[in-house]
């Protein structure tokens, strides 16, 4: 009957087949909107039409390369409409993601019929935006208002079994094709249109309630808020409530939070293919090693455990053995209390894990991982064992924090297939990775690096060797600046108020205090002979750890805690220790608005991101932004420090920094990027 690329139209007898083919998600891109507005007009004269998508998935949302232009017609809530008014009615006939505008076209359809396991969502919420489409209008009236929340508002995704429950499919089938070829032999009356029934009846307090829990969640963000917004005005006409929602969609397309959750986005996929791996074959593999089962090597082996891979861990000692055995059992048996696995599934990663004391065991990895005391030469005996008991090909990793990798591999042969695999805890639910390639480290070592990452789930961003690498470094630069605060008028619960404020789970010393002070400061001693003896060192920290205040586990740090409560408390104590530390530096205290705090914080974190850049250890501004995201909590609809330095303005955080540098001579270096032109 008629073809376009990208939306095909076949009649076979009375049925009218039309398939979307745009891939790789069949997004809902101008072509695909233009194909399906001539698809409506070509299916006329038939008894009904299938809509169905090729490849991998229905229509699975929007087309996010589209979002920074002026819409382009025909636009999508028109041609929703034009398929909920066809006079030949639509069944959607789906499979793997039902997302975004997917769901917005399914929804219009009359019918609905999905193959098991499809996937149902409103994600815009994901990208700082409501739909645009009709999609929080129509979707309380076709599976209720808490439902319809629970999906737009914080980006749920329901599988079709719980979509069929809920009333919002016809069936839910095994093999599609067949199911729909008995469906429409025996067509049911056609039902009334979604957008013309009305929303049942909801708790009266529902609307409240969501707004409070999703407002405490956002942390700041504001589209959770938005989609519940728009989701109440489906009480109203669909006439009015339509225009409401896409008006305000178009809105929120403008705005510094989408811009940001989109560049996130972006930046998750285009971290993991840095330019060093370009074309690059990664090396293979299915049996790793971790050496070392304290907190890290237990966490890294549960995490590849349960991505499918075969784990030997090798501790100092049998007794060291066993214990690291329990810890990792005890980490997998977490995961079933939490129903994020099977009983069975945890038994069948336990299968593939032994935990033992001998290197001879490690003889058929692929893979080592160290993760042993952050001591150099433990580090170095234990590489020396492995290259002794390994292939000579076999890959060596060092997950260590704060060493340098080129001294830990210094007595290796054959440092090509030596790299840091930097990952944070706990590493089985922290997502970040950081991929740390020595000057030696070979291009396909690297991307082996980045497989492991992509088996994890991890966000695997590439860095170059610097003290900290690129987050330790950057958290370093943040703490010396929240310290320099303290020192000139600023408390810490001012300061960690002000970044809360600014969307952080947490301000630096409610962090530091859950975390222990300790390994910092065993850090700084390291540094004391290197460091710059002109740089501004404020010895608040040391001093409170003197004094054994080493945070939550000792009861006391930054402030104090009562017996079984995490909660901080501000400590006259401190406060005292803090003014007395000025006073003795013969400053006069000042205070800090909490505006004054956050942007120079930020300022100082946008410099030192800018600082790692211009020496090549990341990438792009993408890389530093990631590694602040999924491992230090930066807010990801600020977008990352190197994001929001833009959303602001270079100059304006330039200004910033050089005002803190000039509070602190001889203690910061200016970017390049931020330096006055
Ligand atoms: P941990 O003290 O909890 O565990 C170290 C384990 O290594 C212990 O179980 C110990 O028995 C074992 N071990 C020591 N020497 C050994 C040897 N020669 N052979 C075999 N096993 C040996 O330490 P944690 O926190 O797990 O740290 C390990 C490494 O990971 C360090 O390099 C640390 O800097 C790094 N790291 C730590 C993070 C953290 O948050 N704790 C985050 C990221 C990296």
């Amino acid at each position: 009957m008629s073809q376009t690329s990208l939306v095909n139209v076949e009649l076979k007898g009375d049925v009218a087949w039309v398939t979307v083919d745009n891939p790789p998600v069949n997004a809902t891109s101008t072509g695909v909107r233009q194909g399906l507005v001539d698809a409506v007009a070509a299916v006329n004269g038939a008894r009904v039409a299938v809509l169905q998508c090729s490849g991998r998935t229905f229509v699975a949302g929007g087309d996010m390369s589209e979002f920074d232009k002026s819409p382009v017609e025909p636009h999508l809530p028109d041609v929703v409409q034009m398929i909920e008014d066809s006079e030949v009615p639509f069944i959607a006939c789906m499979h793997g993601n039902v997302l975004g505008g997917g769901l917005e076209i399914a929804m219009a359809c009359a019918w609905r019929i999905a193959v098991h396991g499809t996937g149902f969502g409103l994600p815009e919420v994901n990208v700082g935006l409501i739909p645009g489409a009709g999609g929080t209008q129509r979707l309380p009236r076709l599976v209720g208002m808490e439902a319809a929340i629970d999906l737009a508002c914080t980006g749920k995704v329901l599988k079709a079994e719980e979509m069929l429950q809920l009333g919002a499919v016809d069936l839910v089938v095994d093999d599609l094709e067949a199911a729909v070829e008995s469906f429409v032999a025996d067509l049911p009356d056609r039902p009334v249109p979604v957008s013309q029934r009305s929303v049942a009846d909801f708790a009266p307090d529902l609307i409240e309630t969501s707004r409070a829990s999703l407002k405490k969640r956002a942390k700041g963000q504001q589209s959770p808020l938005e989609n519940l917004t728009a989701l109440t005005w489906s009480q109203k006409p669909f006439s009015e409530g339509q225009p409401m929602e896409r008006a305000r969609h178009l809105v929120l397309r403008q705005t510094a939070e989408s811009r940001a959750l989109r560049h996130a986005f972006f930046a998750e996929r285009s971290v993991s293919k840095p330019a060093m791996i370009k074309d690059v074959q990664p090396r293979s593999f299915s049996r790793i090693a971790v050496v070392g089962g304290g907190l890290m090597g237990a966490g890294i082996a549960t995490a590849a455990l349960t991505a499918g891979l075969s784990v030997t861990l090798i501790e100092r000692d049998s007794e060291a053995a066993l214990a690291a055995h329990d810890r990792v059992e005890g980490l997998l048996k977490g995961a079933v209390k939490r129903g994020k696995m099977t009983e069975a599934q945890c038994q069948t990663c336990l299968s593939r894990f032994r935990a033992v004391d001998s290197y001879a065991e490690a003889a058929d990895a692929e893979l080592a991982i160290e993760a042993v005391f952050e001591d150099l030469s433990v580090k170095q005996q234990v590489f020396t064992e492995l290259a002794q008991n390994m292939d000579a090909n076999a890959i060596l990793a060092t997950n260590t924090s704060y060493l340098d990798p080129a001294e830990i591999f210094a007595g290796i042969e054959n440092q090509t297939r030596c790299i840091g695999l930097h990952f944070f805890s706990p590493a089985h639910v922290m997502k970040l990775l950081e991929i740390v390639h020595t000057p030696q480290t070979a291009p396909e070592v690297v991307a082996a690096g980045f497989a492991l990452g992509k088996k994890l789930h991890k966000v695997s961003v590439l860095s170059g060797i610097c003290d900290g690498f690129i987050g330790n470094r950057m958290l370093a630069a943040y703490r010396r600046a929240a310290d320099y605060l303290l020192a000139d008028g600023a408390l810490p619960h001012e300061i960690d108020q002000a970044m809360r404020d600014f969307g952080m789970p947490m301000g630096p010393y409610e962090l530091q205090d859950l975390t222990g002070l300790q390994i910092a400061w065993a850090n700084r001693k390291c540094n004391a002979a290197t460091r710059d003896p002109n740089e501004r060192y404020v010895t608040i920290a040391d001093q409170l750890c003197e004094m054994e205040r080493f945070g939550q586990r000792s009861g006391k740090g930054w402030y104090r805690y009562e017996d079984g409560n995490r909660k901080p408390i501000r400590d006259p104590e401190v406060e005292a220790l803090i003014e007395g530390y000025s006073a003795a530096q013969g400053t006069t205290r000042r205070t800090f608005t909490a505006e004054e705090i956050s942007s120079r914080l930020l300022a100082v974190m946008a410099n030192e991101g800018a600082l790692i850049i211009q020496e090549g250890i990341a990438e792009n501004a993408e890389a530093v932004d990631m590694v602040q995201i999924h491992g230090y909590g930066f807010p990801r609809w600020r977008g990352g420090p190197m994001n929001y330095r833009k959303e602001i303005g270079s100059d304006v955080s330039r200004s910033v920094m050089l005002t803190v540098a000039e509070e602190s001579p001889a203690s910061w270096a200016i970017a390049a990027q931020t330096k006055a032109p």
